[in-house]
């Protein structure tokens, strides 16, 4: 794992923009996996800019979202897609049909999960994928468990993740329980994968994916057996390593 610390949020939403750029230059048809979350928030308003200013043309690339929770419709402002939408999709010239995420209120959601790892391998894998980390350790809606998941599977959320979560709803008895998820082989499977850290309240989780065994009990920890895996800190989160 190549660890880089930075000095601070902008420094490291402008670092992992730059490298999600320079993918995108040398492949303009990139597949790209994309996270959720306060933490690539940066990210995607410095991708906006450069598309805005630099000619980063997102025509070609193909997108393939971590997560989504289960039976939130596709225009419910806490979902997924609309983050996306809201953040990413509607300022660049990505196409339509070339973005997908995980349907999570489909009728049939083991057959969406099903078709979600088809359409991964349909296009060919993703070329880069950029991971978050949640204060508990988890990587996408992988939660500590006993076991992991290895193909993109319906998961109970864990009470921390729904708390840390809970200010995008009404109340915390509105976040969905269950959401649908990367597993751990479909991450692994991308050819390159960032993980972006910020912030004191991800110390905990950094210092556990970086110091200890590969356990399910820390989801992150299974990034270790990627061997083009960049984790990107800022100071905050890099402390207690
Ligand atoms: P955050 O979420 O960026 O909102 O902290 C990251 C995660 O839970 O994976």
């Amino acid at each position: 794992m190549n660890v880089i610390t930075l000095n601070d949020y902008e420094e490291l939403s402008k670092k992992a923009a730059r490298i999600l750029a320079g993918k995108i230059e040398l492949k303009p048809d990139s597949v790209l996996g994309l996270p959720t979350g306060g933490t690539p928030l940066g990210m995607y308003k410095r991708l906006v800019e450069y598309y805005q200013k630099e000619n980063i043309s997102f025509n070609k690339i193909t997108t393939f979202n971590l997560d989504e929770y289960i039976d939130i419709k596709p225009d419910h402002p806490a979902s997924f897609n609309k983050y996306m939408y809201e953040n990413l999709f509607k300022h660049v010239d990505i196409k339509e049909e070339n973005i997908h995420i995980p349907k999570g209120n489909a009728e049939d959601i083991q057959a969406e999960c099903i078709r979600y790892e088809k359409e991964i391998s349909q296009a060919g894998g993703i070329d880069l994928l950029v991971l978050g980390i949640g204060e508990n350790g988890h990587l996408a809606f992988l939660e500590p468990s006993d076991s992991i998941p290895v193909w993109t599977s319906v998961v109970k959320l864990s009470e921390h993740t729904r708390i840390a979560n809970s200010s995008d709803f009404e109340n915390i008895e509105m976040v969905p329980k269950k959401a649908i998820t990367m597993g751990i082989k479909t991450i692994l499977s991308a050819e390159n994968i960032i993980l972006l850290a910020s912030g004191k309240n991800k110390a905990w989780a950094v210092e556990q994916m970086i110091k200890k065994d590969i356990t399910p009990q820390i989801p992150a920890t299974f990034v270790k057996l990627h061997e083009k895996a960049t984790i990107l800190l800022d100071k905050e989160a890099a402390a207690n390593i």
